[in-house]
């Protein structure tokens, strides 16, 4: 088992496929894009099985795939085949702007998916085309369709972005009152190209949550693991539910069970650290698993106690663009 030195059991890896993305949101990447690594850096669908291998080893039970977009890489179905008939591994999900998700879905289902977080910023078409600077809006929207009438999880990620998409808040939560769908409305964070004044962010989870009870008053709070990023809640008739992730807030620490691990191989053991380690090269090297093994050991041992601590460790911004971290 995976214990860090605050005694938290780390049970969760989030890997990234790749830090490709086919949208360009403006509070992620500038419109000519980033530059993003180069293909031979990117770990190898057999890299990732076997690090996979490794992981479950040591207690890992759930893994979320994210990217960059996962289903830029055209190989990513080998990856989830082989994950699905992993023993010890509980859950499997992904993190995916549902743009190309479409000829994928019914052997997600089959694979036993857990659960689909769709990042969707805005429900109507011009906010999404201003944020994404894509014209995608009508497919995100059939598959998110598609995905609520499947087996699958389905989970809406909007992130609260003042001066661009506050007007969507309202019709999103109308969305969820019509389908069985749980949207999730999410703190900025100071990732690449985050202009504002961080430190007294206004659209943080208490003014998300004062904002929608101006309009619904009734609400009631849904339980959730304590390891859950969002406080989920209900209104009574409503099809679906609404949560809230205060992730820049980062009230959640407490009970982080988290690891993340980059497309390039790098080990984050906070979304607000910087890589520790990097397995790739250690998978490439040659040796046996046992010493890929230490290094996650070595790095699940020495995390930081919140994402503050990491903070004033490696600085105030995020000097990359959060299509490398994987969120
Ligand atoms: P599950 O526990 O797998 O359900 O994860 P999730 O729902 O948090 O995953 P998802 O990929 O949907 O993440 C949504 C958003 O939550 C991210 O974009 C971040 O804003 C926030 N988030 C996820 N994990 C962390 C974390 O470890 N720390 C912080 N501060 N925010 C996080
Ligand atoms: Fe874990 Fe860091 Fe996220 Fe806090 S900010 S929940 S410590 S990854």
């Amino acid at each position: 088992m995976l214990i860090d030195n605050h005694n938290r059991v780390i049970n969760y890896v989030r890997l990234a496929v790749t830090d490709r993305c086919n949208l360009r949101c403006n509070y992620c990447m500038p419109e000519e894009g980033i530059t993003f690594a180069k293909r031979d850096h990117l770990m190898s669908i057999d890299e990732m099985k076997r690090l996979a291998d490794i992981l479950v080893n040591k207690g890992v039970d759930k893994i979320r795939i994210t990217g960059g977009e996962p289903f830029v890489r055209k190989d990513l179905m080998k990856l989830l085949e082989y994950l699905s008939g992993l023993e010890g591994l509980r859950e499997i999900s992904i993190t995916t702007n549902a743009t190309l998700i479409g000829p994928h879905i019914d052997r997600l289902e089959e694979l036993g998916i857990h659960s689909i977080n769709v990042s969707m910023d805005a429900i109507r078409p011009e906010t999404f085309a201003r944020i994404t600077r894509r014209d995608h809006f009508k497919t995100v929207r059939e598959n998110l369709m598609r995905l609520i009438d499947s087996k699958m999880e389905v989970r809406v990620n909007f992130l609260v972005l003042e001066g661009q998409n506050l007007d969507d808040i309202y019709p999103m939560m109308d969305f969820q009152r019509q389908y069985p769908v749980r949207v999730r409305f999410m703190e900025e964070m100071p990732f690449n190209g985050g202009s504002r004044d961080f430190i007294n962010l206004k659209w943080n989870h208490k003014k998300i949550l004062e904002h929608i009870k101006s309009r619904y008053p009734e609400f009631e709070k849904l339980p959730a693991p304590l390891t859950s990023t969002s406080v989920n809640y209900k209104i009574e008739g409503h099809k679906g539910s609404f949560g809230i992730i205060p992730s820049f807030s980062r009230t959640f620490c407490g009970s982080c069970n988290r690891l993340r691990v980059t497309a390039t191989g790098d080990v984050i053991t906070c979304l607000y650290g910087k890589p520790v380690t990097n397995l790739r090269t250690l998978l490439r090297s040659g040796l046996e698993d046992a010493y890929v093994e230490e290094a996650i050991v070595q790095a699940v041992g020495s995390r930081v106690r919140d994402g503050f601590e990491a903070q004033e460790q490696f600085g105030p911004i995020f000097g990359s663009s959060m299509t490398s971290i994987g969120g």
